[in-house]
């Protein structure tokens, strides 16, 4: 092993790790050149639409598309998993009512690192992580549902026995029985955006577990990763953007002030992608039906017209965020859940990629260029 040299002065920076290849994984592919999303070898094309999240998310964890005996058995871990316990639930009660969500969230998965009953919640060998996953994949919905439950004022419901893994969230949230499209919507949106190679938040929580440190705080931290509104919180921005605009007309003076301002259009733009987000079409076409459905068609048509305003003006393609706002406003998800939405659909990833990162862990520890004073003298206080 050389001796690590100081970063030379002429080394070269990345900033932002910018199309730095930090480390092999088998769990996904994001081609930026071709605009392709690979799950364990099946394109995102062959998976949405046709399997279920708790498929893709046995997929990711596991490596291979379940059985239908492994469905069955993984279904039921998930559905035995769902139920807040009652730790959890005063937990959750305890926090003030208007705390925003994603931080509601993190203290609530970092609380179950405190509360896992099964022994050592640092315990860090791959059965016990592949265990801890289960409880936060079934148990951040739960969460979620309770978050926009108690914001609304109403009681917390219990999941319901039977249902799916999207069908009980639309159920514990919205109460009544989730009708059909509704259900396939958002379990085309989880799929969709179940993992998604070093992004920001699962390298975070790489990072992480590349000390050896737990999975609770991997899994916390990746939240914290995933708030800021470059990354997951910019869904949230672009239905603030889309409710800004209001109306068909008001595109065009929106952009041209957003230009003049040199502000940033939520949902636009990607460090990897140099086109169209892969994932963006299938957004588009499910929140183009949901609005025909809700018989509100304005939030798609001021989406497409938006989409195509910015392209005309920058060039800029959308990315997974921009879509993922209509369609989750339109299965009436309060635009202040829908971060946590995206959470709750990354829990597979970045469990699996906590699991990777573990079964073969090399510290993550980048090197820094100095760019400071040197050989300075110590002057004593008094004289300073
Ligand atoms: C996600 O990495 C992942 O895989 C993330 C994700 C996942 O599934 O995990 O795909 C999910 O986080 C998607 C991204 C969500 N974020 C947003 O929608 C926020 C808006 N977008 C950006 O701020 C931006 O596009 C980033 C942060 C996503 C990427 O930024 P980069 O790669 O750092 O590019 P940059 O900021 O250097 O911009 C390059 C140029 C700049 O022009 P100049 O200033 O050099 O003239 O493009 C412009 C930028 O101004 N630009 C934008 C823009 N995005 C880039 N201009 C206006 N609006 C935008 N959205």
């Amino acid at each position: 092993m050389n001796p690590i040299e100081p970063a030379s002065p002429h080394a070269e920076v990345r900033r932002g790790l910018e199309g730095v290849v930090a480390d092999k994984t088998s769990i996904s592919e994001v081609d930026g050149q071709r605009c392709q999303l690979i799950y364990r070898g099946y394109h995102i094309d062959e998976l949405v639409g046709r399997a279920a999240y708790e498929e893709v998310s046995f997929l990711l964890l596991q490596g291979a598309l379940p059985t239908r005996a492994q469905l069955a058995e993984w279904t039921a871990q998930l559905a035995a998993a769902t139920a807040l316990e009652p730790t959890l639930l005063a937990l959750l009660q305890s926090l003030p009512r208007r705390a925003e969500p994603m931080a509601i969230l993190r203290t609530a998965i970092s609380f179950l690192g405190i509360s896992d009953d099964a022994g050592d919640a640092a315990e860090v060998s791959l059965e016990a992580i592949r265990r801890k996953a289960v409880r936060t994949i079934a148990l951040t919905p739960a969460i979620v549902a309770a978050i926009g439950r108690m914001r609304a004022g109403e009681p917390i419901l219990p999941p319901k026995a039977g249902l799916g893994h999207a069908a009980n969230f639309l159920y514990m949230l919205l109460g009544g029985e989730p009708n059909r499209q509704a259900v396939e919507a958002l379990d085309a949106y989880f799929v969709l955006l179940a993992d998604h190679g070093f992004n920001a938040s699962t390298f975070t929580a790489r990072t992480v577990t590349s000390t050896h440190s737990d999975y609770y705080s991997a899994i916390t931290a990746a939240i914290g990763s995933l708030k800021g509104p470059l990354h997951g919180a910019a869904n949230r921005k672009a239905m603030e953007m889309l409710t800004e605009i209001g109306s068909d007309e008001q595109v065009e003076p929106y952009v041209q002030r957003t230009l003049a301002d040199h502000k940033r259009f939520m949902g636009f733009g990607h460090r990897v992608y140099k086109g169209e987000d892969p994932r963006a079409k299938h957004l588009k076409a499910i929140a183009k039906r949901l609005g025909e459905a809700a018989g509100e068609p304005k939030w798609f048509t001021i989406s497409e017209r938006l989409q195509e305003a910015v392209w005309r003006a920058k060039k800029l393609y959308i990315n997974v965020d921009f879509y993922s706002a209509s369609l989750l406003h339109y299965l009436g998800i309060p635009t202040e859940l829908f971060t946590t939405m995206f959470a709750c659909a990354r829990m597979a990833g970045w469990s699996a990629h906590v699991i990777e990162e573990a079964s073969d862990s090399r510290l993550i520890r980048p090197l820094a260029l100095y760019v400071g004073p040197r050989d300075l003298k110590f002057v004593p206080l008094d004289q300073r």
